[in-house]
């Protein structure tokens, strides 16, 4: 669907992130956990392809999308005044599966955050966000998830907050000290790809149950272009291409390739 929305706020949220919130009263009541929006930004030609960011939250008619300023379509957007009409397609993508049976464990590195955040706040089970980041500068709506009863286990690569390390070591970490009950537990990831493919590793090599939402360069959103396929693990072996953009961003974890 698309829908003209109305900016009611962009203000910088810390550093480079901006929290930005969309009047949308067509698209918000459809938009499930894991999805995304596919945003015109306007402007310079080059801006003609929409860019992908995934909803943070959706509700009361409103899309809420936290982002980073990391090129030219982003440096706009954040330029962009209360009332700038954008045109939205949505929501896009495969979101993620039901939780309600186990209680989540969300790894989340940077803005991937973000995107399991909906997932966090849906779940009837409160359960635990392991949140990586480069420093402690970059790590995002640590807050937020407090405030919905979330555990947070917090790793830095330079040790500025929590832990010094990789989040894949919080996983280690927390498979290894749950041995016994880890089946009453779902894993959710999104992030940077190499950080999802370290947990996609350590899922299967344990032979766990997972989600992960690939944040993949895109283009049309649709399905069309083929700019976003991925490499695939066919059930019962070989391998496949599939579109991030219509059959994921969340794939089971147990699909990615891992060679
Ligand atoms: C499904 C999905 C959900 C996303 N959700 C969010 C979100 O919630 N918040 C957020 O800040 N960003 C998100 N992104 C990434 C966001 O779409 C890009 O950062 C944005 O399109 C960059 O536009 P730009 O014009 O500023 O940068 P460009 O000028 O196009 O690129 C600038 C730099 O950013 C890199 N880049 C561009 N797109 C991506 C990408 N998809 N992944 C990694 N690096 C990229 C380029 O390689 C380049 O180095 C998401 C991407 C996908 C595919
Ligand atoms: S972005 Fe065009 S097929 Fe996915």
């Amino acid at each position: 669907m698309l829908e003209d929305c109305r900016i009611i706020s962009n203000t910088r949220y810390k550093g480079d992130y901006f929290k930005l919130v969309f009047d949308s009263p067509r698209i918000s009541p459809l938009c499930c956990p894991g999805q995304f929006v596919h945003v015109k930004i306007g402007g310079p030609a080059d801006r003609i392809l929409r860019r992908p960011f995934s909803v943070n939250d959706a509700c009361d008619g409103q899309i809420r999308i936290l982002y980073k300023v990391v090129g030219d379509g982003t440096s706009f957007l954040s330029r962009l005044p209360p009332g700038t009409i954008c045109n939205l397609m949505g929501p896009c993508g495969n979101g993620f599966g039901d939780v309600s049976a186990r209680t989540p464990v969300i790894v989340a590195g940077g803005y991937g955050a973000a995107a399991t955040f909906m997932l966090a706040k849906n779940s009837p089970k409160k359960g635990f966000l392991l949140a990586g980041a480069r420093t402690g500068a970059e790590l995002v709506l640590i807050e937020d998830y407090r405030r919905i009863g979330f555990d947070v286990m917090i790793s830095t690569d330079d040790g500025s907050d929590g832990e010094k390390g990789l989040v894949t070591s919080l996983l280690d970490k927390f498979i290894r000290e749950r041995k016994s009950c880890i089946g009453d537990f779902s894993f959710h990831a999104c992030g940077p790809e190499p950080m999802l493919y370290a947990v996609a590793r350590k899922l299967q090599s344990e032979g766990l149950d997972g989600e992960v939402s690939l944040d993949h360069m895109m283009c049309c959103g649709v399905g069309a272009c083929l700019a976003c396929v991925v490499r695939l693990r066919k059930q019962g072996g070989g391998w496949k291409y599939s579109r991030t953009c219509t059959d994921g961003p969340v794939f089971p974890a147990s699909s990615l390739f891992l060679d």
